[in-house]
């Protein structure tokens, strides 16, 4: 199984499954010097860590990182930097009377035509267990932004039909709530929406959406590395994801022209946009406007119901998960500090590779 590395020049390679001892993560490319501390990493890890309200997964993982190598006095050496994180508590005795049926909607039944030998266990490696290292890798991604003043936000903008406006500059900072929506009204509808799914034994997709901001002109490389095609790719292999958007996105194709282009203004500070329905990206490069785009979820897989599926030998049966499972009714919300820490990884990567393009 290979494929567990992403990224060109600040590079991330991910390891460990669901229910393994540990998982981890591999930092490659990070210049030296950087201030990183294990405290840095564990303030990101909590915002994405289940177990702390109504409306994610009752797992409570402490999800405290060891920092293995590649920091000496508080600072990178530009060596690899090896992150450690525990799985303290998973409960493997929920996934013993499902073993041996497909779970309708996760990886169990391409994961075993492909790979035969599968760690079912909580999902092994398909699992979201694994987007844990991605947040702590993006600490220090997040680092060679702020060297350059660079901010990436995320907020839950849409559950189910429930939708708070967009994109939504004023809305960045959103992490005082509780499942992450910037509207306080708009986010009580959307809790009140995710306890009567739960409560139904059922799950609801949503959208979170992204907006960086104090970009230079000039991140993102031609053709097959332009900037969209990047964050496409990296919001593509959050687990759940299933739409991606940049700028008006699909909202574009109902446009004109006339109404799409963001057109030129010229003044003393030089060239700027009368709008930016672009997103902040023309020919897969930075305009130096924000970036925004949405990430749709699709609605967890795991839901309390009895449903068809069939048995790892070929009988058709039913599966019902086992009382007390731990799952999440809706994905998006923890998928939101996954997504600021895919923006942080790739605007990183893209940076580094601006500075190697012209000398
Ligand atoms: C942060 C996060 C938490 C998730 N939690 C759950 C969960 O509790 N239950 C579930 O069925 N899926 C959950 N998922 C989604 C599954 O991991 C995913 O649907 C599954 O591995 C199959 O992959 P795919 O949907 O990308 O095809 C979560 C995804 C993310 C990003």
């Amino acid at each position: 199984m290979g494929n567990n590395t992403f990224g060109k020049i600040f590079t991330i390679t991910t390891w460990g499954e669901s229910h393994g001892p540990c998982i981890g993560v591999v930092v490659d490319g990070a210049p030296a010097g950087l201030d990183v501390s294990e405290d840095d990493i564990n303030i990101a890890l909590k915002k994405r860590a289940p177990g702390k309200t109504p409306f994610t997964s009752a797992r409570v993982e402490p999800d405290e990182a060891q920092i293995m190598s590649g920091v000496f006095d508080g600072k990178t050496t530009g060596a690899s930097i090896s992150i450690i994180i525990q799985n303290k508590d998973a409960d493997s005795s929920k996934y013993e009377s499902l073993k041996d049926k497909l779970r309708p909607g996760h990886a169990d039944f391409t994961y075993m035509k492909k790979y035969k030998n599968v760690d079912y266990r909580g999902g092994g490696r398909a699992s979201a267990r694994e987007t844990a290292a991605r947040v702590a890798a993006s600490v220090i991604a997040n680092k060679i932004l702020q060297k350059h003043s660079i901010e990436v936000h995320a907020y839950l903008q849409q559950v189910g039909d429930i939708a708070i406006d967009y994109p939504y500059e004023k809305y960045q900072q959103a992490t005082d709530d509780a499942i992450f929506c910037p509207d306080h009204e708009i986010s009580l509808k959307m809790q009140k929406k995710i306890i009567a799914t739960k409560e139904d034994g059922d799950s609801i997709g949503g959208v979170v959406a992204f907006y960086c901001k104090n970009l230079p002109i000039g991140l993102g490389e031609p053709i097959y590395q332009k900037l969209e095609a990047q964050l496409a790719a990296a919001m593509l292999c959050i687990p759940a994801s299933k739409g991606f958007e940049i700028g008006q996105g699909f909202k574009a194709a109902q446009l004109h022209g006339s109404e799409h282009n963001d057109n030129f203004i010229m003044d003393d500070k030089g060239i700027s946009f009368a709008s930016n329905n672009s997103g902040g990206i023309l020919g897969g490069i930075t305009t130096g406007e924000p970036i925004y785009g949405k990430v749709a979820f699709k609605p967890a897989s795991s839901i309390m119901r009895t449903q068809e599926t069939v048995t790892k030998d070929g009988k058709q049966e039913t599966i019902t998960l086992p009382k007390g499972s731990r799952h999440d009714p809706c994905v998006a919300i923890r998928a939101v500090p996954v997504v600021e820490a895919m923006c942080c990884i790739v605007l990183a990567d893209a940076l580094l590779q601006a500075k190697s393009n012209i000398l």
